[in-house]
């Protein structure tokens, strides 16, 4: 295929009723969402995806039923000690956007170490949004050039942005069936391809994935321009 996008985002949404119209609870759609996590992230890097950012949990989703989000917690810190296990093989350099520090030590201890284990490899990027908020990100970039007393500008913004070193999405996906940001990478969005699905994230497949390329392969990028 021709024209891949270099970087795509995902919004992975639809777990919970994945999982509630199988009668089961949405812990349970949380963990097989987890698991087909890494089955989109090998077909999309085979593909020719440079970098995947992946939303997996959002500053506001602590607002959920404690035993969901413990859950949720359960399963990032079982997904990035298996990242850790794999670096040295697979290439992958990650990356997490979202504020840490409020996160439990174990699962602080498995991102930092996910992330200087792999601070050296270059074939691609894994970035995953953990208490995550892109107006959040805004704000911190700003009091960040405040702080520094330099001028507001959008170079300045992006530089400080968790994304500084490897850019804004080409495309994001949005899985589901809403039609929505979700406060997912809101400056980094500015001229990213938009393709929205019905189909819910445990369902998300390497077929679906690329149709969401091929869509993207046939769009004019115009970026204001004509
Ligand atoms: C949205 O589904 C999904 C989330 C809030 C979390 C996404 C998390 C995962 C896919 C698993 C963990 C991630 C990794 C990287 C291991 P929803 O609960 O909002 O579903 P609903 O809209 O059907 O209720």
């Amino acid at each position: 295929m021709e024209n891949i996008p270099g970087h795509v985002g995902i919004i992975m949404d639809g777990n919970g009723r994945w999982a509630e119209s199988r009668g089961k609870s949405r812990s349970y759609g949380h963990k097989k969402g987890s698991d087909n996590v890494d089955r989109i992230v090998t077909h999309a890097f085979g593909a020719g995806v440079k970098t995947l950012s992946l939303f997996a949990f959002s500053s506001e989703n602590w607002a959920r039923p404690k035993e969901e989000v413990d859950e949720l917690m359960r399963l990032l810190e079982r997904y990035f000690k298996k990242f850790i296990g794999k670096v040295l093989k697979n290439g992958v350099k990650l990356s997490v956007m979202g504020d840490i520090s409020v996160l439990s030590d174990s699962l602080k201890e498995v991102i930092e170490r996910g992330m200087s284990d792999s601070a050296g490899m270059t074939s691609h990027v894994l970035n995953i949004g953990v208490n995550y908020g892109g107006r959040q990100e805004i704000v911190r970039a700003v009091n960040k050039l405040v702080s520094e007393g330099r001028e507001i500008t959008e170079k300045g913004i992006s530089e400080n942005l968790y994304t500084a070193e490897f850019g804004e999405p080409d495309l994001i996906i949005r899985t589901g069936g809403e039609y929505r940001l979700s406060n997912f990478m809101l400056y980094q969005a500015a001229y990213s391809e938009l393709y929205f699905t019905d189909v819910l994230w445990p369902d998300f497949n390497e077929e679906q994935f690329d149709m969401a390329l091929l869509s993207y392969a046939g769009r004019k990028r115009r970026f204001g321009k004509i």
